[in-house]
């Protein structure tokens, strides 16, 4: 007798909700605009096996970079395209699940992308991250790109030096030191969507889990979705006060070397070296 195996609707996935949730929040914040910001989620295969058939692949699309340091993983990613808007209405279009081939030359589609969609067209610089955070941080699962308003205002008026950009970030809210101790890394002006940009961002998330990404954008990694979104809501309120505190006619104090050196001690975190003049 042939055994039925009943599968519950993917729509019910908690790795799926948490993706509608997540694009509606960056939406939300005016920090994805019409196609802007892409997300991937690492998942594990037992997380996907109670929705869908992974024998089945609905299509397989090549990529012109090696991933085969991430054969036979699975992620949901969102669609290259697609509006942040849109993906709570309609997720099949929106977003789709993928496994990474042996060969680590293509991506298997095996849910969504419906009507002929792919993922998003920052995949090389998504997978490379995850290749990199992976290597340092083995819970390491998400990556998280969107364009936050006052990081990119950010990138025009102040220095990009990193030490100097964290800096600036660590003195406009107290907690900012505690959430990101090793700091936030940038990279050139890079047209976006190539392996280019890839390759430099992945080089800077050996160290750090926020790259700025100039006059475009930020991308954040971590561990679970809320980390890797609370992650970037810190950095962007940071340069969000840093807005306002430059409209109110700049700094007349702020937090010293020495506060922010107790912190780092009474929260037991490392601040990156070469940034507090102790
Ligand atoms: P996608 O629509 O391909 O994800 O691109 C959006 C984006 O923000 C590019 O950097
Ligand atoms: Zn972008």
């Amino acid at each position: 007798m042939a055994m039925i195996l009943t599968r519950n609707s993917i729509e019910t996935a908690p790795f799926l909700q948490e993706m509608i949730e997540t694009t509606t929040n960056l939406y939300r914040h005016g920090w994805d605009e019409r196609n802007g910001g892409n997300i991937s989620y690492l998942l594990n295969q037992y997380e996907v096996i109670p929705y869908l058939d992974v024998t089945k692949v609905i299509r397989t699309i090549p990529m012109n970079f090696d991933a085969s340091a991430l054969a036979g993983k699975y992620f949901i990613v969102t669609g290259s395209g697609k509006y942040f808007k849109n993906v709570k209405q309609d997720p099949a279009s929106n977003l789709g699940v993928i496994r990474i081939s042996e060969d680590g030359r293509s991506y298997e589609i095996l849910w969504g992308f419906e009507n002929g969609g792919v993922a998003t067209s920052e995949l090389p610089t998504h997978l490379m991250n995850h290749m990199t955070r992976l290597s340092v941080d083995k819970n390491h699962r998400v990556i998280m790109h969107c364009h936050a308003t006052n990081l990119i205002a950010m990138s025009f008026t102040h220095i990009l030096k990193e030490e100097e950009f964290t800096k600036t970030l660590w003195e406009m809210c107290t907690e900012c030191l505690v959430v990101f101790p090793e700091g936030v890394g940038i990279i050139p002006w890079i047209v976006p969507g190539t392996n280019e940009i890839g390759e430099a961002t992945a080089e800077k998330m050996e160290h750090v889990r926020l790259v700025l990404w100039p006059h475009h954008g930020i991308f954040g990694a971590g561990n679970t979705m809320d980390e890797t979104f609370g992650l970037i809501e810190t950095a962007e309120k940071a340069a969000e006060v840093y807005t306002i505190v430059c409209a109110q006619g700049g700094k007349k104090q702020t937090i010293s070397d020495e506060q922010l050196q107790a912190l780092a001690e009474a929260f037991k975190v490392v601040p990156r070296p070469g940034i507090l003049n102790i």
